[in-house]
């Protein structure tokens, strides 16, 4: 097949990339390099491979034939989302809307990147896909989880509409190596700071939870999504759709919380740092975050294989090297 990826030179993009390109694919990565890096892709030296420096916000001509679409293009990590919030709310918008619009062109399938930020400081945990989210659309957060919450309705019209064969993942915080080292997420940031020798700033009280995820078992949970094909459901009103057209949660449920997360990376990095505690940059910062992963596991057979300590030590080798040079 030949694959188109946006955001692909990005980091979860372009961990895809190394896996169509492994399954034997054509890949073709449109990136606009906002928050990615041509050093992500950089190995990549395949025939097979093409990069296309592109913002997907504006319109997307590609000659010749396209298979399928993974639409990832997004800042993703608050930190970025913070400094282009306009962007962010484009390329959630207009960015899926052109995807979508290649997609139906070439007739090819389509998967959106969507997020657990969708569930907001969510009122359930663990959160399954049917529940609808508590997100505040005048916070700071805003930009980024209205925007994935407009591109999944789009992504919805276009199936009910135009019978496109769609996909949405909520993907829940992943980490793993080419993680940028000051992109505010806290995997990156904790393991910056205990190699630095610096201490851990933990945002709030510590108590809010998360669960992370190994890059290989997101990528393997996108890549199993795209190829499912489901049975007719019955969707809200009556319709009938596809059931691999609905959210599917891709996470690890392992949780914990970020004051137990820190003291694990300062185990596992051998640091002697301390913990500090600030107030949290963000409003409406999500308290708890778990996935429900029954749909993911029933449907796709899917669940993380990765054990925490062994992807930590990858993410921690990856940025000491990187810290290095
Ligand atoms: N990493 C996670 O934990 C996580 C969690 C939930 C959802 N996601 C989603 O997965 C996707 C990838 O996230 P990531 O962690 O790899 O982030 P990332 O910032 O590393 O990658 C996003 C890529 O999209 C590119 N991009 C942004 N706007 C663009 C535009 N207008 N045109 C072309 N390219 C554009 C960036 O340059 C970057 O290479 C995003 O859609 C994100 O919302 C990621």
């Amino acid at each position: 097949m030949r694959i188109v990826v946006t955001g692909g030179a990005g980091f979860v993009g372009s961990h895809l990339c190394e896996r169509l390109l492994a399954e034997g694919h054509t890949v073709v990565a449109i990136d606009n390099l906002i928050t990615g890096s041509v050093d992500n892709i950089a190995h990549l030296r395949d025939p097979r491979f093409e990069f296309i420096h592109h913002d997907v916000s504006k319109s997307i001509y590609l000659a010749g034939p396209v298979d399928f679409v993974f639409h990832l293009a997004s800042p993703a990590s608050p930190v970025d989302y913070l400094e282009y919030p306009i962007q962010t709310l484009k390329v959630g918008s207009l960015g899926t809307h052109n995807a979508l619009g290649l997609a139906k062109e070439k007739r090819a399938g389509l998967l959106f990147a969507s997020t657990s930020e969708v569930y907001g400081d969510p009122d359930v945990n663990p959160q399954p896909e049917s529940y609808h989210g508590n997100v505040s659309t005048t916070g700071l957060r805003g930009c980024y989880d209205e925007a994935k919450r407009f591109g999944e309705a789009l992504v919805m019209a276009y199936h009910r509409q135009h019978r496109l064969s769609t996909r949405i993942v909520r993907i829940f915080n992943t980490y793993g190596p080419r993680m940028r080292l000051n992109d505010g997420r806290v995997v990156p940031q904790f393991i910056g700071q205990a190699l630095r020798g610096e201490d851990l700033t933990v945002y709030g009280d510590g108590h809010q939870t998360r669960s992370f995820c190994y890059v290989d078992d997101t990528v393997d949970g996108i890549w199993r999504l795209a190829n499912w094909v489901g049975d007719a459901v019955v969707g809200p009103g009556g319709q009938v759709l596809r059931d691999e057209a609905m959210p599917v949660n891709i996470g690890n449920p392992e949780e914990r919380t970020i004051r137990q997360f820190a003291e694990e990376i300062l185990h596992l990095v051998g640091s002697r740092s301390q913990l500090t505690f600030r107030p949290c940059p963000t409003d409406n910062d999500p308290m708890q975050r778990r996935p429900d992963i029954s749909r993911a596991r029933e449907k796709l057979g899917w669940e993380p294989r990765v054990p925490f300590a062994e992807g930590m030590q990858r993410t921690i080798e990856d940025l000491r090297n990187r810290l290095a040079l």
